[in-house]
């Protein structure tokens, strides 16, 4: 099939490769012609580990192209995936902008009967209205259709690749059915859905993932103040299939492009079906509240920080992205910054002119920059080599071996033996040999 990405954003350019890959001819369209320069050349704009490789191949192989044009990336396609961003906008309402701008343009490029698709993100009910817009405006017949994303930053080829399902949402049997050869290689069971459903299976997904989060960030809370130990607890809980281990890993609360934008989407769009959603707004504080819990941690042992060297390992969002979008880092050096702390903030990734920084803090070049001669250190995305440090460097390099740790990533006893004075989330009580019978 002809198809066209209308976006190359994380989801955008991860959907268009993967496409590619399996086989169709893909273009890819954005606006930013820079962007397309360097994507034509094989050079991704997001860090996707393995990205690249499958650019080049496929630009050899001739299924993927890019452009900035959109009649001529838009005109030829059977299909037209609209993959632009749904940011979230004054107070948390969902921004369309984007959207909204795409959809005319496609509308007006497109030269044959199409079926648009539906990736990116958006309120229930958007398929209709784009249904609606498409029916008077289209000069040829168009099919709208819904097919969320579940991709991670960081593993979205893995779960484009290997995701449990694809999810498609119509109202009518043929764009279901071309939706379903389209993906028929990636050998994915296919959910087929009202429009509204899939839209809506999309916010719930990640509300509920936010909300397994939030939860086990309490337990751990509860833990710190009974003497259980978090990693236990969460072992003993996650062996229920019910349950289930993934995102049951407590520390300093989400952050990412998504989690943020789509719990607070997904409450607006409960608001405009007259609703509240308090279980929702708990899951927004809660997280907001854990981002704040090192600062916290750390003023109740320093008192003060002003002039003090606080060292942060991890500024990106989560390991193996650049992605610092609602990044826990951004608030914790930020309310570090403004009570006169000198922040070191080291990132293997995520580069030092990063325009979403905090001015006045040193992006440093290595963990020993970070941690020489600091008066503490702040443990805040779990990259490999932050984990792979040993107690004794910090007592090696640092003023004062003071280490607090926003992702559980080392063992208390081993800190304790050497005499590093170390706090983590939740891990307050005994650590005994988990036993598996
Ligand atoms: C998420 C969803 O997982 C994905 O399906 C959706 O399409 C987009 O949003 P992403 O935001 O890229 O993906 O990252 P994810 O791996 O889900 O992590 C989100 C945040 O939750 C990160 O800040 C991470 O640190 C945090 N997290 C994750 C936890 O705090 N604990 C966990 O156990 C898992």
């Amino acid at each position: 099939m002809n198809i066209s990405i209308v976006g190359t954003g994380y989801v955008g350019l991860v959907t268009g490769v993967g496409l590619a890959e399996i086989g169709h001819h893909v273009t890819c369209i954005d606006i930013d012609e820079e962007k397309i320069r360097k994507l034509k050349r094989g050079i991704s704009p997001i860090y996707e580990p393995g990205i690249e490789s499958l650019i080049l191949k496929n630009i050899s192989e001739e299924r993927l192209d890019f452009t900035a044009s959109f009649a001529e990336g838009a005109r030829f396609a059977d299909v037209v995936y609209l993959a632009v961003g749904t940011p979230t906008g004054i107070d948390g309402q969902i921004d369309m902008t984007y959207f909204n701008k795409a959809a005319s343009e496609i509308a007006e490029a497109i030269i044959h009967p199409t079926v648009v698709v539906i990736k990116s993100t958006v309120p229930v009910g958007t398929n209709a209205s784009l249904q609606k817009l498409m029916d008077e405006k289209a000069k040829h017949k168009v099919s709208v259709v819904s097919n969320p994303e579940f991709l991670r930053e960081g593993m979205a080829l893995r779960d484009l690749f290997e995701g449990d399902r694809i999810v498609i949402g119509a109202e009518n049997e043929e764009s279901i059915q071309i939706m379903e050869r389209i993906n028929s290689p990636f050998n994915i069971p296919v959910v087929a859905t009202s429009s509204k459903s899939a839209e809506l299976i999309k916010y719930a997904s990640n509300a509920f993932l936010a909300t397994k989060i939030s939860f086990i960030n309490e337990i751990a809370n509860l833990c710190d103040r009974v003497g259980a130990d978090i990693q236990e607890v969460s072992f003993g809980m996650g062996l229920d299939k019910r349950i289930g281990s993934q995102f049951l890993q407590a520390g300093i609360g989400y952050g990412g492009s998504c989690f943020p934008k789509d719990t607070l989407g997904l409450l607006q769009i409960a608001k405009e079906s007259d609703m509240d959603f308090p279980l929702l707004q708990e899951v927004i504080q809660t997280n907001s509240r854990q981002q704040k819990i090192l600062v916290k941690k750390l003023l109740a042992k320093l008192d003060t920080v002003k002039g003090k060297k606080i060292a942060i390992l991890g500024i990106a969002f989560k390991p193996n992205t650049d992605d610092v979008r609602e990044a826990p880092a951004l608030k914790i050096m930020g309310e570090l910054s403004n009570q006169g702390a000198i922040i070191y903030a080291y990132d293997p990734v995520v580069k030092k002119h990063s325009s979403a920084l905090p001015q006045n803090i040193r992006v440093v070049d290595t963990i020993e920059d970070a941690l020489n001669q600091a008066d503490a250190a702040l443990i805040v995305t779990e990259w490999e080599e932050i984990k792979a440090l040993q107690a004794k460097e910090f007592k090696k390099w640092m003023k004062h071996p003071v280490v607090f740790d926003g992702r559980n990533c080392f063992d208390p006893d081993e800190m304790l033996r050497l005499e590093v004075n170390y706090q983590s989330i939740g891990r307050g009580g005994e650590q005994k040999v988990l036993i598996l019978k």
